[in-house]
């Protein structure tokens, strides 16, 4: 008997699932009733051999039985001579088998099409969700079950639909079969339903033994490990007390119990497929046997009833492991579906505000701003500004946020409260593609694709020619090594290709901004993994590019903190100092206790 619990489970997934197939919505009708109408032919070509067997047991025309269903399907026939009638029935069933196949075989490939079409859009819809979704709720998530998530559940979904289709079918399938049984004899079907009721009744009982049994091998197969496992770790103490022959004792018991447990259960698990067969096998000659006694001219229509219902079984099987095989999906189902739904996560909504230039700055007025509700606020009332084409530092201890700061103007989060203006309208009312179009960024992880250098520069801006990326390459002072790599600029990087070193993969992502050209760049660290002398080269080639730019830059090193037209300092997420250099040094506050020690470390 089907469980209450697994019945509403069934629910639950197909009510999950109904979403995924709303944009197919002709195509699961078409399904089923292609279904229907191939089980429908198989059924009627079984059915047939009920005249075709008639032709031989006797005249047809003499025939009558109890069923008026097989009256009419004789009657059909009796016109003809017995030849006719054998080549007519003959053709009918062959045309029935090849009808049945034809559909089966257009199922299987509309399914094939509607799978891979859902499985693709399903896969889709994940990435594109990964993409828009807010950067802070990616964060929050084991990255390692988003990538399970986007792999192997949505797989798992593709199996629970066809899983569900086929489960349709079948029903469909054991209907179509049952109707026709009850046509040819609704008193046998009758009989014989009870009956293998009460066999499944009968083996569901056996099955259930085999589970008890199954559960105390499982207890005993653990009992032998413990005793294994306590044997070895307590040797010294079983030897010191002279408890070996004890401790053998026990084990043995454990042994014993092991072998017992597990012979019982291959006895009873043994049973159940020899126990049905004979049980179904009784039963079918019973009713055969039964049935001829009371009228010998019913032999075809018992046969093709018998043969019906040996095709019925397996359907019944297939009936019941697909249903637990669609319980067995439902984790993943609502793991892809929950990851789906778009009502509980937040989002980072563009603004409709066009921006084709930026004419003054950007303006920080009293920001405020916390990753999460319950953590403490990593900006805390921050005004500040970054002026048009001018070059702003940005500097104090780690985790002051000053990269926090980047990520608030490159709207990746957006601010708890307070207000970011550009030029004269706030951020949030941007539109998102037009600012990112104005940004580039070097920030601190930088991050290879595994493709070619030259793929990887150009990702600052998909158009760029091959001489501007070598230019902008040249620039970042990374032209020479690139060369120097196997390829040149075909080398492929990143996790599969060839491992550059930090400030080889630095030099390549301020390539991949310089290539952008953009009106705002921002260095968050960008040159701390470079030695004296490449920093300086790079520091020369940013003196040129920062010149008709707005550059914001995070640098411990004082190079980068010189040539700034403002210093801002930050600490614990406040601005606690704020000038030019000269300012901020006659101050005699954080930065320029930070400056003497470096000076001082520099001088050394
Ligand atoms: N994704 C995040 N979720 C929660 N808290 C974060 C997150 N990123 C940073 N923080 C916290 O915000 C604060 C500021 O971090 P931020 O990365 O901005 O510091 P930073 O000044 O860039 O430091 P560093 O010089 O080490 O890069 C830190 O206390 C940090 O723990
Ligand atoms: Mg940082």
């Amino acid at each position: 008997m089907p469980e209450k619990g697994n019945n509403m489970q069934e629910a639950k997934v197909v009510k999950t699932l109904l979403p995924v197939l709303k944009f197919y919505r002709w195509a699961i009708p078409v399904i089923i009733l292609l279904g229907v109408l191939s089980s429908f032919f198989e059924g009627f070509g079984i059915i047939l051999f009920i005249p075709l067997l008639q032709s031989f047991v006797q005249n047809n025309s003499q025939t009558t039985s109890n069923s008026a269903f097989v009256d009419v399907l004789n009657k059909i026939f009796v016109n003809f001579s017995t030849n006719d009638r054998l080549a007519i029935i003959a053709l009918c069933i062959l045309g029935s088998i090849v009808l049945k196949n034809c559909l089966f075989y257009s199922n299987t490939v509309l399914f094939a099409w509607l799978n891979s079409r859902i499985g693709h859009r399903l896969r889709s819809g994940i990435f594109n969700q990964l993409l828009s979704v807010s950067y802070s709720f990616l964060e929050g998530n084991d990255s390692g079950k988003l990538i399970n998530t986007l792999s192997r559940e949505t797989w798992q979904t593709s199996i629970a639909l066809s899983t569900l289709v086929t489960l349709t079918i079948t029903i469909c399938t054991v209907s179509v079969y049952v109707i026709l049984l009850l046509l040819i004899s609704w008193q046998l079907t009758l009989i014989v339903s009870v009956l293998m009721v009460l066999i499944s009744l009968f083996i569901q009982f056996v099955t259930r033994q085999v589970k008890i049994l199954g559960e105390q091998a499982v207890k005993a197969n653990s009992d032998l490990a413990t005793r294994m496992w306590e044997g070895l770790a307590g040797m010294k103490v079983i030897r010191a007390f002279g408890r070996e022959s004890y401790e053998q004792q026990r084990f043995d018991l454990a042994s014993k119990k092991v072998v017992n447990t597990f012979l019982k259960l291959d006895i009873f698990s043994g049973s159940v497929q020899p126990i049905s067969e004979v049980l179904s096998s009784i039963l079918l000659l019973c009713i055969l046997v039964l049935a001829l006694l009371q009228d010998p001219s019913s032999l075809p229509t018992l046969l093709t009833f018998i043969f019906l219902l040996y095709r019925l079984q397996p359907q019944v099987k297939q009936l019941e492991s697909t249903r637990v095989g669609l319980i067995g999906l439902t984790s993943s189902v609502q793991d892809v579906m929950h990851f789906l739904d778009r009502s509980d996560k937040p989002y980072i909504h563009s603004g409709h505000i066009p921006l084709k230039n930026l004419e003054q700055g950007i303006y920080f007025e009293s920001v405020n701003f916390r990753y999460n509700p319950q953590e403490e606020l990593a900006l805390q009332d921050v005004s500040i500004c970054f002026p048009k084409g001018k070059t702003t530092a940005i500097v104090g201890p780690s985790g002051a946020g000053k990269s926090t700061l980047i990520s608030l103007i490159c709207r990746f989060s957006d601010i708890t409260s307070g207000e970011i203006y550009v030029d004269k309208y706030p951020l949030r009312e941007l539109n998102i593609t037009d600012w990112r179009h104005q940004i580039a960024i070097v920030s601190q992880d930088v991050y290879m694709f595994s493709t070619s250098v030259m793929e990887n520069i150009a990702y600052g801006r998909l158009d760029a020619t091959e001489k501007e990326i070598i230019e902008a390459a040249t620039l970042a002072n990374a032209h020479e090594f690139i060369m120097q790599l196997p390829e040149g600029y075909s080398t492929k990087v990143g996790d599969r290709g060839v491992r550059l070193s930090g400030g080889q993969r630095q030099r390549i992502a301020l390539a991949r901004a310089i290539v952008r050209n953009p009106q705002i760049l921002i260095l968050d660290e960008a040159t701390n993994a470079l030695d004296t002398i490449s920093e300086h080269l790079i520091q020369e080639a940013l003196n040129t590019l920062s010149q008709s730019r707005t550059v914001i830059v995070i640098a411990h090193r004082l190079s980068t903190i010189e040539q700034a037209d403002q210093i801002i300092v930050l600490d614990k997420g406040r601005v606690i100092e704020q000038g030019n250099l000269q300012q901020l040094l006659e101050q005699d506050g954080l930065f320029a206790q930070l400056y003497h020690l470096q000076y001082r470390n520099a001088s050394i």
